[in-house]
């Protein structure tokens, strides 16, 4: 500072620019200052070259959905109306997650604020058992709740759209699926990741239908192949003109039942028309000056993100730092405990009095982290779910879109495993859920996330199986702030969390929140798997010394995501980790 003063004569222009560039930087480093405090992302987002955009935008997995959802906005649709022009294209352009032989969740808030959910999860077929997936020894039968026609339960997704655009839509109904049947009919540029994603599966594709020839290329895929989908579009045609009636009866429907004749399935007729989606009031909490709008039972994911988040409020993340050892180990701790809890007490809430009240209690989580110990981790053996003190009485993939208006909606829909069941209905061209490996086949045997269950998600006829799907909308003084959501299985939870604390903790803007590298750990395995270059070397040998077992493992999560920034400007964040796209206008 000195050598800067002295060497230039007052009144120069040098000197002029010199005494400007200063209080730039003073004003800058102000700024900077007051950005990085948590809470002032909103102030880092409206720094970011993108757009602007206030008039809509839709996030999710492939380029062309995202495309056909922002052509429904343009065209005056709402976020809904976009959300099931998106659903249908991305059952065309992201077959690993599908989904209109799947299932899923949405929460909707409107721009007035009124909040509301939709449960469009499968559910077990009427002829689903208990012990169906054991032998008469009571073991599990391995892969039978995975790739067999018995690892369907009965598809949610059309169902669901038809009845979120009956309640909130303003397009025609037609409008929004014939973008997707353009994409069938006429096909449609394969990605890199998609191309070698179909070859990787190739052989289960054939092993598992047999005659059957969908998703499969003479000398394998290649980035740029046109994927042409005949028997898809016109199954899509049926829902375009019939809706509900042109998958859940008629054609489709006879193919499916048909399918499940074939290979031993047991959904029937009756299972499919009987099949009906749920509203159910959402779950809400408060993190700091945020509050969380986000999915009920049977999806286990809201009620985790909120215990999570009420673990972590009270220490201070910021001040310790983005993925630093400390921080990292409280979050670890605190996720321990809460899938612990998850194994116990979640499930179907039409089926089992799952204690929302009381895991959500402040309290509760309060005294489960008080175990938490700074010098050692707390071994996962030594962790039960929880009790209370008064239990009250009585490949999946996600978007996240946003209208003129401010209306909101997150949706995550899921086939379970990347294809699904990888088995397609014969001649309607679309790919089976396995989401019967969602529930618990045994108590305490782990289902392919590792995930342990119990009586709670225990398999019921017209039961719907635990999901870690979590979909979440935030608000910040009753205004929309962020629209958020991913794919992932288990990390689904862990995924949302840490992007959340991301953007209100660590001050980041949208995007580097949706890039920064993820750590996961679910209780059991007692072990935490970490994206490469989640954290320095320092920091993990830090937490190993202290007992914790660190696992390095690929991209954990694809997190599509919207925040609007104090301006209300919309700032998207795409996960790189697939081919994710943003668009907004
Ligand atoms: N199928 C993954 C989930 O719903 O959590």
């Amino acid at each position: 500072m000195m050598n800067y003063k002295s060497g230039l004569k007052k009144g120069s222009p040098i000197n002029k620019a010199g005494s400007f560039l200063l209080k730039m930087s003073v004003a800058w480093l102000l700024m900077l200052t007051l950005f990085l405090q948590p809470g002032y992302a909103q102030g880092l987002a409206a720094q970011s070259n993108e757009g602007p955009y206030r008039k809509g935008m839709v996030v999710c997995a492939t380029p062309n959905a995202s495309q056909v959802g922002i052509d429904i906005l343009k065209k005056g649709g709402n976020a809904v109306d976009a959300a099931v022009a998106v659903q249908f294209a991305l059952e065309v352009t992201h077959p690993e997650a599908g989904n209109i032989g799947g299932g899923g969740f949405m929460v909707y808030r409107s721009a007035s604020g009124e909040t509301n959910t939709l449960d469009f999860r499968e559910k077990a077929p009427a002829m689903a058992s208990e012990n169906m997936y054991l032998d008469s020894a009571g073991n599990v039968i391995p892969d039978m709740s995975l790739y067999t026609h018995q690892a369907s339960g009965v598809p949610g997704s059309v169902d669901g759209m038809v009845e979120a655009h009956r309640k909130f839509g303003k397009l025609k109904w037609t409008d929004l699926v014939q973008p997707a049947i353009d994409l069938a009919h006429n096909g449609f540029k394969i990605s890199k990741r998609l191309a070698s994603a179909l070859n990787e599966e190739r052989n289960g594709f054939i092993k598992l239908n047999p005659g059957k020839t969908y998703l499969l290329k003479e000398g394998g895929w290649h980035e740029g192949d046109l994927l042409v989908q005949e028997d898809l579009a016109k199954t899509l045609a049926l829902i375009r003109d019939k809706g509900r009636d042109g998958f859940y009866s008629g054609v489709v429907a006879d193919q499916l039942v048909e399918e499940m004749k074939n290979g031993k399935g047991i959904i029937t007729k009756s299972d499919l028309e009987n099949y009906h989606s749920v509203w159910r009031k959402a779950i809400t909490g408060n993190y700091k000056d945020y509050k969380i709008i986000t999915m009920p039972p049977p999806s286990s994911g809201g009620v985790a993100l909120l215990q999570l988040l009420q673990s972590v409020e009270n220490y201070p993340l910021h001040q310790w730092g983005h993925n630093q050892d400390s921080t990292v180990q409280l979050m670890v701790e605190a996720e321990r405990r809460v899938y612990a809890d998850r194994s116990k007490y979640l499930g179907d809430p039409d089926f089992y009095k799952v204690p929302v009240d009381s895991l959500l209690n402040p309290a509760y989580n309060k005294m489960r982290m008080s175990s938490f110990n700074w010098n050692a981790a707390t071994p996962s053996a030594s962790i039960q779910p929880g009790a209370f003190v008064g239990y009250e009485s009585d490949q999946t993939t996600h978007y996240s879109i946003v209208d003129s208006e401010g209306n909101a909606v997150s949706i995550t829909t899921t086939l379970n495993d990347s294809f699904g069941s990888k088995i397609f209905v014969g001649g309607a061209g679309f790919l089976l859920n396995n989401e019967m490996d969602d529930f618990s086949s045994k108590p305490g045997v782990p289902n392919m996330f590792g995930l342990v269950g119990g009586k709670a998600n225990s398999i019921q006829p017209g039961k719907r199986m635990l999901s870690s799907m979590t979909p979440t909308i935030i608000e910040k003084d009753g205004k929309l702030f962020m629209v958020v959501g991913t794919p992932g299985g288990a990390t689904i939870i862990t995924s949302v969390f840490q992007t959340i604390l991301n953007v209100i903790d660590f001050g980041q803007a949208m995007q580097q929140a949706v890039d920064a590298k993820r750590f996961h750990h679910q209780w059991l395995p007692d072990e935490v798997a970490v994206e490469k270059g989640a954290m320095e070397n320092a920091e993990k040998s830090r937490l190993q010394q202290k007992g914790y077992k660190i696992i390095d493992r690929g991209s954990i999560g694809r997190v599509d995501a919207i925040l609007i920034t104090p301006q209300g400007f919309y700032e998207g964040g795409a996960d790189p980790r697939g081919d994710d796209t943003k668009l907004g206008y």
